[in-house]
C-alpha cells in the first residue's frame, strides 16, 4: 500500500489552524483519502501529559533546554506510536503544529541554534519529514487580538509581541528557502478565501499521496 502523504500546519498564535484544520480533514475525506488528524505536542497519551506540563505554568522558569527536549520527547512517542503508522498503512497524517513550531518557538523566540534542533530533529526522525507545511501568516499584532478573546493564556501566549515577530521571521524564512515543501497562506482573509486557497493547494496534493 502506498504511504500517505504528511501535511503540517504551522503559524503564529491565532493564525486559524484549528478551523482550517477541520476543513482540511472534510475535504480530504471527500476524496476519499483516509485522515488521522493530530498536534503536537500531544498526540498520544504521553503526549498530552507532556503538553499540560510545557503550556501549564507550573513550571514557568522552565529551562531552554528541558522546554526543547520534552518536545522532542512528545514528538519520539508521536512519530512512534502514531505517525509513522499511520503513513504505513496510508493515512494521511494532518498535524496541527510540528519541528518547524521548534525551530520557530524555540530557536527564533527563545534563541535556542538551529543546528542543536537539527540534531535532535535528525534523531528522534532519523530522514522523516512532512511532504508539505502550510503556514498560516498574519501580523501578529492580529494573531494575539484573536488570541487574547479567547481567555487564560498559556505559557507561550503570554510571551511579549517582539517574541512572536521572531517566530513570524522564522517561519517566512523557512518557508522562502524551501518552497518545494512550504507554501505561505495568507491568513488575514476571510475564512471562507482562506479554505478556497488551502484546498486548492491539497488538490495539487492529492495526485501525489
Ligand atoms: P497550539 O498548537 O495550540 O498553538 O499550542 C502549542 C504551543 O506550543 C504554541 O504556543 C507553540 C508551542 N510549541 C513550541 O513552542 N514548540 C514546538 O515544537 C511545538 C510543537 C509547539
Amino acid at each position: 500500500m502506498a504511504s500517505g502523504c504528511f501535511v503540517t500546519v504551522e503559524g503564529g498564535e491565532g493564525a486559524g489552524k484549528t478551523t482550517q484544520l477541520a476543513f482540511m480533514r472534510a475535504y480530504l475525506e471527500q476524496a476519499g483519502r483516509r485522515v488521522t488528524p493530530t498536534r503536537e505536542p500531544g498526540g498520544t497519551p504521553l503526549g498530552e501529559e507532556i503538553r499540560a506540563l510545557l503550556l501549564g505554568h507550573r513550571h514557568d522558569g522552565m529551562a531552554l533546554a528541558t522546554e526543547t527536549l520534552l518536545m522532542f520527547a512528545a514528538r519520539a512517542e508521536h512519530l512512534e506510536r502514531v505517525i509513522r503508522p499511520a503513513l504505513a498503512t496510508g493515512h494521511w497524517v494532518l498535524c496541527d503544529r510540528f519541528t518547524d513550531a521548534t525551530y520557530a518557538y524555540q530557536g527564533g523566540g527563545r534563541g535556542l541554534p538551529a543546528q542543536r534542533i537539527a540534531i535532535l530533529e535528525d534523531w528522534a526522525q532519523g530522514t522523516l519529514r512532512p511532504d508539505l507545511t502550510l503556514v498560516f501568516d498574519l501580523p501578529v499584532e492580529m494573531g494575539l487580538e484573536r488570541v487574547g478573546r479567547r481567555g487564560a493564556a498559556d505559557r507561550f501566549e503570554r510571551e511579549e509581541k517582539a517574541f512572536f515577530e521572531r517566530i513570524r521571521a522564522v517561519y517566512l524564512d523557512r518557508a522562502r528557502r524551501h518552497p518545494d515543501r512550504y507554501r505561505i497562506v495568507n491568513a488575514d482573509r476571510p475564512v471562507e478565501a482562506v479554505r478556497a486557497e488551502v484546498e486548492t493547494i491539497l488538490a495539487g496534493w492529492l495526485e501525489r499521496c
